[in-house]
């Protein structure tokens, strides 16, 4: 069994954050992050929350589907970010559309968030027991974000992509992995505050992680990076031995966007021109789960993926995670 993408949507903030803005409070250059990451600008909220960035996403996919928000039975959001612990991002996305029929909660799996979404709903389209399922993946990156730390801050960025998923037939294979002995290389530590129990300088228990940064995003870079150039080819090899085609008839590879030197190292060991990665670094940064959807959906709107094509989508990111999933596009 394999999927339908009936219909894609994607939501950035208007807000544009030149390289040149981090000049004006880091030591830092556009020519460096340029060369180094191929980031030129990126987006950032000036209030939107996750979920209405997811929302408004959202809308847009249940428009390119021609489905009602009544018609939806599943709504997962793979954020990391989310506004609330509880209500989900998916929970507030449900109610913001008014689809009164589904059940929704989130997922998180960082970067690679999106790819096991797709994975997740085709598992629950399979059982035949739901029909269309909407994934979400919006984050608010900036929230998070250590800016005064050059080497992650000008990473991190914001907004949201949206799928409208159905049961398809056609060749389809996913590679989902998890690799927790590099947890500590990529980390954000939630907030905890004094109780009358509990305070908030106690020792940590566990003592996994060498910078004990709370609320904001710790990234050994280098570590980050030679994972990344290794999961990235692995996981869109295993997904399409799974779907039965080789990697180098892909028409289309839509991978997370952490740096475009990750995305050249991965085209030249997948035998794929770069023609074939799908690239929005350069104007929107790294928005973790959102970036695959949001590359997806702007692939389609652009007439780069069409029906019948081979598609690989590809996240890497923290926990370790990583994952890709490979299939025949068809959106009806
Ligand atoms: N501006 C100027 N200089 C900088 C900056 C900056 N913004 N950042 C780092 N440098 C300096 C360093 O201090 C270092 O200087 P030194 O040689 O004097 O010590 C030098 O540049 C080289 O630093 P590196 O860390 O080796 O730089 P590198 O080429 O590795 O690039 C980067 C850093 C861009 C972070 C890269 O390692 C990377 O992309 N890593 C992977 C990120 C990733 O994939 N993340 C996963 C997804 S994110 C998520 O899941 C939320």
């Amino acid at each position: 069994m394999s999927i339908i993408i009936a219909g894609t949507g994607s939501y950035l903030p208007e807000r544009v954050v030149t390289n040149a803005e981090f000049e004006t409070f880091l030591d830092t250059s556009d020519e460096w992050i340029v060369a180094r990451t191929g980031m030129k600008e990126r987006r950032v909220t000036s209030g939107e929350p996750s979920w209405k960035m997811g929302e408004l996403a959202a809308r847009k996919a249940l428009d390119a589907a021609g489905i009602a928000p009544e018609e939806l039975d599943l709504i997962i959001c793979t954020t990391v970010t989310p506004d609330y612990l509880f209500p989900s991002c998916a929970c507030m996305i449900q109610g913001a559309i008014g689809a009164r029929g589904a059940f929704a909660f989130d997922a998180a799996a960082a970067c690679a968030g999106s790819v096991y979404g797709i994975d997740m709903a085709r598992r629950y389209l399979a059982t035949g027991d739901i029909n269309t399922v909407l994934l979400v993946g919006a984050e608010t990156l900036s929230q998070v974000a250590n800016y005064e730390d050059r080497g992650s801050c000008i990473l991190f960025s914001d907004g949201a992509g949206a799928a409208v998923i159905k049961r398809g037939d056609g060749p389809y294979g996913s590679c989902l992995r998890s690799d927790a002995s590099g947890a500590h290389q990529l980390y954000c530590k939630h907030i905890r505050k004094d109780t009358p129990f509990y305070k908030s300088d106690a020792p940590f228990d566990g003592g996994l992680f060498e910078a004990e940064l709370v609320g904001t995003t710790y990234m050994n870079g280098q570590e980050v990076y030679k994972f990344a150039t290794a999961a990235m080819p692995e996981a869109v090899i295993g997904a399409c031995e799974r779907a039965g085609f080789a990697p180098e008839t892909l028409d289309m590879v839509v991978p997370h966007q952490a740096n475009l030197r990750i995305l050249e190292t991965a085209a030249k060991r997948l035998k794929l021109p770069m023609e074939k990665i799908s690239v929005t670094i350069h104007k929107y940064g790294n928005n973790s789960s959102a970036s695959v959807l949001i590359g997806l959906d702007e692939c389609i709107r652009e007439g780069k993926i069409k029906e019948g094509h081979r598609v690989s989508l590809v996240g890497f990111g923290a926990g370790l995670t990583y994952g890709a999933a490979a299939f025949e596009y068809h959106s009806k």
